[in-house]
């Protein structure tokens, strides 16, 4: 009898240790639930989804210093992907411009978002967007910062809830209305520019004339467009506003600036935000 019994589970015991086995090696050596595996090596691309969409690229440090090759050796989608030319109803997509397509700047067929920022032919003369220049993170957990103890912190808001860029700090640079009270235009930007020979260079040869010094701008590039068109200065400064809410520029001290600072300028910044400081252009915030 005791034999038998011990017969019965040592059989067991080799059914189980089978069975496992055969589960692990479908799995690989380790079981693939394991999310938030920071430091393990970034597997190769396309090797396992649950790895590449936890790879350690995703989250702050290693976010910060990523080059566009190592996204786009993921994500290739994002500047390959076109618009269709047609709607699944007919529509040509030539035939459909949107207000943000109206002024005299815009060139070309209609394309994505990711590649009007990054390959199209404005965005190559005049900007040096990187990918992370807007994505700060993706936490694929659940796309909000301090919701877990493993998750991204709160305090980090290089992204916010559900968005997978921080808006007001990346698009509301370039996509804010034009202040038009600070700089004492009688009205909007399209019913007074006549007045000042609609040139924005008008006023600007002289005033806040330390700009764009900042590594995702090309600020040679956009004084010479500038000067040509202005529809180039507004197109960044109000002709493509998607918010109410004005950007807050720092106010960059120049030559001839008064002493004196203005009541609305009291709390700006005097430098660019650090993470876009160019190396060698000497306006590097005090820290
Ligand atoms: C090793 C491959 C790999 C690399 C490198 C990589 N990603 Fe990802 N990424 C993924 C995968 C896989 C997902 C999840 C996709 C899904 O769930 O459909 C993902 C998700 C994302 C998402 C969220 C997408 C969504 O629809 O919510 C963003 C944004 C993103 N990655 C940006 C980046 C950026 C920016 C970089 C470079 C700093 C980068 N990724 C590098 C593989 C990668
Ligand atoms: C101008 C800012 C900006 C730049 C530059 C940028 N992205 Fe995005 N990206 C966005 C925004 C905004 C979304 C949509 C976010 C959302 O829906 O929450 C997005 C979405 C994505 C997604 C999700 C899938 C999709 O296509 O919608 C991926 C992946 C991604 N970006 C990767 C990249 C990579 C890789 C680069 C660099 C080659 C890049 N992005 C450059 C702003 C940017
Ligand atoms: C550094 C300046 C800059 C930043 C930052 C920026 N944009 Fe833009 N955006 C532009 C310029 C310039 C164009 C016009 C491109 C053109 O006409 O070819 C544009 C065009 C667009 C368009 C129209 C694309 C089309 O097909 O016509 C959308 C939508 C847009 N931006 C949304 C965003 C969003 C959302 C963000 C933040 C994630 C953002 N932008 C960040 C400069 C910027
Ligand atoms: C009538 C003269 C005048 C004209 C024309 C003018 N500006 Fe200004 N602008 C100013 C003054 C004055 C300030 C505020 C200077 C200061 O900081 O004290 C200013 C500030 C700005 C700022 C910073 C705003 C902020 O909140 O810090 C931007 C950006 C700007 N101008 C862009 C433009 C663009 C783009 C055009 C053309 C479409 C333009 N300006 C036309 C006089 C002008
Ligand atoms: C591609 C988008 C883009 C274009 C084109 C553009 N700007 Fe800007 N401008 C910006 C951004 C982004 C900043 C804020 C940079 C920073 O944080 O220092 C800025 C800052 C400024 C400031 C604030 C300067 C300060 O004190 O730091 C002024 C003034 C200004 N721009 C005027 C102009 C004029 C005039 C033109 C045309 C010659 C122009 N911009 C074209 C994106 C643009």
């Amino acid at each position: 009898m005791k034999s038998a019994k011990t017969g019965i589970i040592i059989a067991l015991a080799v059914a189980v240790l089978a069975v496992g086995g055969w589960y692990i090696g479908r799995q690989g050596a380790k079981p693939a639930a394991a999310p938030a595996v920071v430091e393990q090596p970034a597997p190769a691309a396309g090797k396992n989804l649950l790895r590449a969409t936890y790879d350690p690229i995703h989250f702050r440090p290693a976010i910060e210093t990523a080059t566009d090759e190592q996204c786009l050796a993921c994500h290739r989608e994002v500047l390959d992907d076109k618009v269709r030319e047609t709607s699944p109803a007919g529509v040509k997509a030539s035939n459909s411009k949107a207000w943000y397509q109206q002024l005299s700047t815009y060139t070309g067929e209609q394309d994505t978002f990711h590649r009007r920022h990054l390959v199209t032919g404005m965005a190559k003369e005049l900007m040096n967007l990187s990918c992370n220049t807007c994505h700060q993170g993706s936490d694929p957990r659940d796309e909000a910062q301090g919701t877990s103890a493993t998750g991204t912190p709160q305090t980090d808001n290089g992204f916010t809830l559900r968005k997978t860029v921080n808006t007001e700090t990346t698009c509301l640079k370039c996509h804010a209305p034009m202040n038009a009270a600070v700089m004492g235009l009688p009205g909007p930007w399209p019913e007074s520019k006549e007045m000042f020979g609609d040139s924005c260079l008008t006023c600007h040869a002289a005033i806040r004339t330390n700009r764009h010094q900042v590594t995702y701008l090309k600020a040679e590039a956009i004084e010479a467009a500038g000067q040509k068109n202005a529809d180039v200065c507004y197109g960044c400064h109000g002709g493509r506003s998607w918010y109410r809410i004005e950007y807050p520029y720092p106010r960059h001290p120049w030559e001839g600036m008064a002493p004196e600072v203005p009541d609305w300028a009291k709390n700006r910044p005097v430098a660019s935000e650090a993470r876009f400081a160019l190396p060698t252009s000497g306006n590097q915030p005090k820290q």
